[in-house]
């Protein structure tokens, strides 16, 4: 797949907007500030893409863009931001994990967390609830070069081990949106779950 052919296609602002149910979709998923706008401009060449910040909670909307006719990518707001009143928390995890188990295009969640901050809570429900809805998952240990290589290896194995539990289709890698480390990994993953 060619993904710098990414085009922004429509901000959502909840699940009920999304793009017509058809086709293969990716969904970009993680808590805020982890790197899910980085990731989804590194995967696609192109720098502005997808809005990023220093603040965390700047993605609100759901943003969706094209691949092909058939294919697409979606970066879903991020959780966990603790100044968002709590109403509004639990309505987007109930939107969230409803966009899981309904969403008949989707095909493969990609779950982002900081390589330092890793398996908070709510990524455990997320990854939870992406199993239990019988999705693959590609977790995504974000800002790698926040760290040496040994305590990069060693909290990949030691997310690797985890994840176990799960018992789900769960790959985990590290990834840095400064360097590219790691690009070629995602790109083979997303490659395998868009051929489907
Ligand atoms: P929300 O949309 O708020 O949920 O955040 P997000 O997950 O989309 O995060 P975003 O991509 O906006 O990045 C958050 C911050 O982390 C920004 O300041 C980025 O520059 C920084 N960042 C993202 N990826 C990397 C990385 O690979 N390495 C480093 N060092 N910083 C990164
Ligand atoms: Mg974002």
């Amino acid at each position: 797949i060619n993904y710098q052919r990414a085009a922004f296609l429509t901000s959502a602002p909840d699940i009920k907007a999304l793009p017509a149910d058809a086709g293969i979709e990716v969904a970009f998923a993680g808590r805020s500030n982890a790197g899910k706008s980085s990731a989804l401009n590194t995967l696609t060449r192109q720098n502005s893409l997808a809005r990023t910040s220093k603040t965390p909670g700047r993605t609100q909307l759901i943003n969706t863009f094209s691949l092909d006719e058939h294919r697409r990518l979606i970066d879903l707001p991020g959780y966990g931001f603790a100044k968002v009143p709590l109403a509004v928390k639990e309505k987007w995890q109930k939107s969230l994990a409803e966009y899981l188990t309904k969403r008949a295009s989707l095909k493969g969640i990609v779950v982002l967390m900081d390589i330092r901050h890793p398996l908070k809570d709510l990524d455990q429900d997320l990854i939870h609830w992406a199993v239990d809805s019988e999705l693959p998952v590609l977790i995504l240990l974000t800002k790698s070069d926040k760290l040496g290589p040994g305590a990069r290896k060693k909290t990949l194995f030691e997310v690797r081990d985890a994840t176990l539990a799960f018992m789900g289709d769960i790959t985990v890698h590290t990834f840095s949106s400064l360097n590219k480390q790691g690009l070629a990994d995602l790109e083979q993953v997303l490659d395998l779950w868009y051929q489907a």
